[in-house]
């Protein structure tokens, strides 16, 4: 910062020395202040100015992050963090690796947009990239900006497939429990109030019902005896929530901000055989799972499954805005131009970087990695959930863990102020933890999968201590 500083500042002294004249030395003295001007504000200052100018929509723990490598980030006043969320799941491949910042900063010169009126070739070799690592039906590729954006474009053409079926497709299933955004259709399709209490009507987009989440902790019937009634339960859905015309059901493979809650392994082909029965299309919403987050690609993998459509976003740029859809060839047949678009969909450094992040997870072996550090971190946890009365439960798979605490192992109740003084405690031993869970009773650890034995050895000691401390 200071060296930057001191570079402007020769620049305006030779430059002043030699060509200019008055008043371009007072311009560039501007330069230079407005320039330095962000680095001289201390994290006080930025926590004060942003009280000040930005709506209060997040509640942020009181850290400015300036700087961030690998797994590991820094605040402004130097203090470092090792990141077990990742950006809520989104640098997979680790804080600004050197190979995507390259290819970035190529891309970010060479065309930095590209509106939807003509091709562009970045998003064109992502489009392909994608159609060779989803399941083998998913073909055609829409980008836009967001998650939500992902998932509203999602059911928007899953509709449009139904009309051009000759069906109204009125109804979209979503699971109790579940996460899909925050946008008005996005919002109805969450399946949890606390995201949508205070809106109104907002979130109250018409036919969006919603079925049972597979949560077996939390359910009175017991797996595999249950026969998993909470997937059986759609076809009652269905029969006595709507009209029996249905587009689509969109699911997580594995619920990530309703506490990282793993179906049973039969969850997702049964529920499909269900939709399929009944001409319901299945969309897996990926965009928290996909993208080696789960030890494969996609988490859906792990269910042995093809979904009709995918979406897919945070993990799929490496920090770079961009979600998506992938649908089949048939799917996509239903859309005509014009009806759907985004301005900055697609953008071609957006989908630069995520062509070379796919390539990078996958050369850098980072995917197998999450697996592998994944499992080897289940195992610690699950012993030190035997020495542990408040670990009520640890699920997961790959980099994606939940740790769900308990006031008391026999009533379940849940711990929800042991889990934020938890996670408290760990930012002020340096380690950046993630909750969450319908019960808000969730540790989330999503660290980047790039993590090594070592910090992951770390972020366990750490754990171990902030829950003996409570
Ligand atoms: C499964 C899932 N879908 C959709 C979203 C919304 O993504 P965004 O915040 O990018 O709109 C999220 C965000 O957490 C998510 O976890």
């Amino acid at each position: 910062m200071f060296n930057d500083v001191g570079t402007v500042l020769i620049v305006v002294h030779s430059s002043v020395s030699v060509v200019f004249g008055r008043l371009l030395v007072h311009e560039l003295v501007m330069i230079h202040v407005s320039r330095r001007l962000p680095e001289m504000l201390d994290r006080d200052d930025i926590i004060k100015k942003e009280k000040e100018f930005m709506v209060p929509a997040y509640a942020r723990k009181e850290i400015v992050v300036h700087k961030g490598k690998g797994t590991l980030l820094w605040d402004l006043d130097g203090t470092e963090y090792i990141d077990c969320l990742s950006g809520i799941s989104v640098v997979n491949a680790g804080h600004s690796p050197d190979r995507l910042v390259k290819a970035g900063s190529e891309q970010l010169s060479m065309l930095l947009h590209c509106s939807g009126l003509y091709h562009n070739v970045p998003q064109t070799l992502l489009a392909e990239k994608l159609a060779g690592l989803t399941p083998s039906n998913l073909k055609k590729s829409f980008f836009c900006n967001s998650g939500a954006e992902a998932v509203e474009g999602a059911v928007k053409i899953a509709k449009k497939y139904c009309l051009t079926q000759g069906r109204s497709g009125a109804a979209v299933i979503a699971l109790e429990g579940s996460f899909h955004g925050r946008l008005a259709l996005s919002l109805t399709l969450t399946g949890q109030a606390k995201y949508k209490q205070g809106f109104g009507t907002f979130a109250n987009a018409p036919g969006v019902v919603h079925a049972p989440m597979p949560y077996c902790y939390r359910c009175p019937l017991a797996y595999p005896d249950c026969g998993i009634e909470c997937a059986r339960r759609v076809e009652d859905i269905v029969k006595y929530h709507t009209t029996g015309d249905v587009a689509a059901m969109i699911v997580e493979p594995i619920l990530g901000e309703g506490g990282i809650v793993v179906p049973p392994d039969e969850y997702h082909a049964t529920v499909q055989k269900i939709c399929k029965d009944h001409d319901i299309l299945y969309i897996a919403d990926e965009v928290q799972t996909g993208v080696g987050r789960t030890g494969k690609m996609f988490a859906i993998e792990l269910f042995g499954i093809s979904p009709d459509i995918m979406t897919m976003a945070k993990g799929l740029g490496a920090g770079m805005p961009i979600g998506g859809y992938i649908t089949t060839d048939e799917i996509a047949g239903s859309l005509v131009s014009g009806d759907h678009f985004s301005t900055f969909g697609g953008n071609p450094v957006c989908c630069r970087v995520a062509a070379e992040n796919l390539d990078y997870l996958q050369e850098e072996g980072l995917v197998k990695n999450s697996a592998h550090i994944g499992d080897k971190m289940m195992k610690q946890l699950l012993e030190l959930q035997e020495s542990l009365e408040v670990i009520g439960e640890v699920r997961g798979k790959g980099l994606m863990i939940g740790i769900e605490l308990v006031k008391d192992n026999g009533t379940k109740e849940p711990a929800e102020k042991a889990t934020q003084s938890v996670a408290n405690n760990m930012v002020k031993s340096g380690a950046l933890v993630g909750t969450g869970g319908v019960k808000k009773n969730v540790l989330r650890i999503q660290p980047p999968l790039c993590m090594t034995e070592e910090q992951s050895e770390r972020v366990l000691n750490l754990l171990e201590a902030a829950l003996k401390g409570i």
